[in-house]
């Protein structure tokens, strides 16, 4: 059964600042619902499917927030990052406001496939080695790629401070210094101490895939959209 809002409530919850901001920006008359403008901060709407206009930014309203996003190199995955500017500088604010995650970091200098969630279930869901919830990358290796190193990350790596081996759910040789290979979870600087670990060095990281849910080609570097419900479904699916 659909389920009504008042006008306040609905910005309240996409991030378009406090109850009272919301209030007020009403009031100023700079909110549109479907095209309709709207006066009355109270009134009750259902918002499942409305397209939001406040102050100008056209917004499509999601109950939850469910992002993907093409991470370019030399932004950081925090909200107080360290040395390079943040991920989150690239997103508009009312994602930032309603306190939208990184479902698991990835390095400064790693590309590809970065979700971002408002919902905690999701992100456990996503990150839990239990789930098995195989991330794929793309690795472009400092030395020949070759048999004997997709062997030692298919049967197991030690990783300094850690008690158990870490294994690829998957590896394949992809290119002369290339390969790509399927991790269920992510460990601090993961793939980079593995591949260390089993002989050789990084140069360039690329997520390809979480679960079944590969990065849009069509989504440019540093641009974000929402997941479908279909693509949701994808990523929380494993890999083979
Ligand atoms: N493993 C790494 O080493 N770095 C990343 O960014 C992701 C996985």
């Amino acid at each position: 059964m659909a389920k009504s809002l008042s006008l306040e409530k609905i910005l309240f919850s996409q991030g378009f600042g406090t109850r009272r901001y919301c209030q007020d920006l009403v009031w100023a008359e700079l909110v549109k619902v479907n095209d309709v403008l709207m006066t009355d901060p109270d009134e009750k709407i259902d918002p499942e499917g409305s397209i939001l206009e406040v102050d100008g930014q056209i917004w499509q309203y999601q109950a939850q927030a469910h992002v993907v996003f093409h991470k370019p190199s030399g932004y950081e995955c925090s909200h107080k990052p360290s040395h390079h500017p943040s991920v989150y500088s690239l997103l508009p604010n009312p994602l930032i406001e309603r306190g939208i995650q990184c479902v698991g970091r990835l390095d400064y200098d790693t590309t590809g496939l970065l979700l971002l969630t408002d919902d905690g279930q999701l992100i456990h869901r996503l990150t839990s080695p239990k789930k098995n919830i195989g991330k794929r990358y793309r690795i472009t290796l400092a030395e020949p790629s070759s048999d004997v190193l997709v062997k030692r990350l298919l049967t197991g790596v030690q990783l300094y401070d850690e008690k158990t081996t870490s294994c690829a759910n998957a590896c394949e040789i992809t290119g002369e210094y290339e390969i790509e290979m399927v991790i269920p979870e992510g460990k601090y600087h993961q793939v980079k101490r593995m591949v260390a670990a089993a002989g050789n060095h990084v140069t360039q990281l690329h997520r390809q895939a979480i679960g079944r849910f590969e990065l849009p080609s069509d989504l440019a570097v540093g641009q974000w959209r929402w997941l479908s419900p279909e693509e949701l479904r994808l990523a929380t699916q494993t890999l083979e």
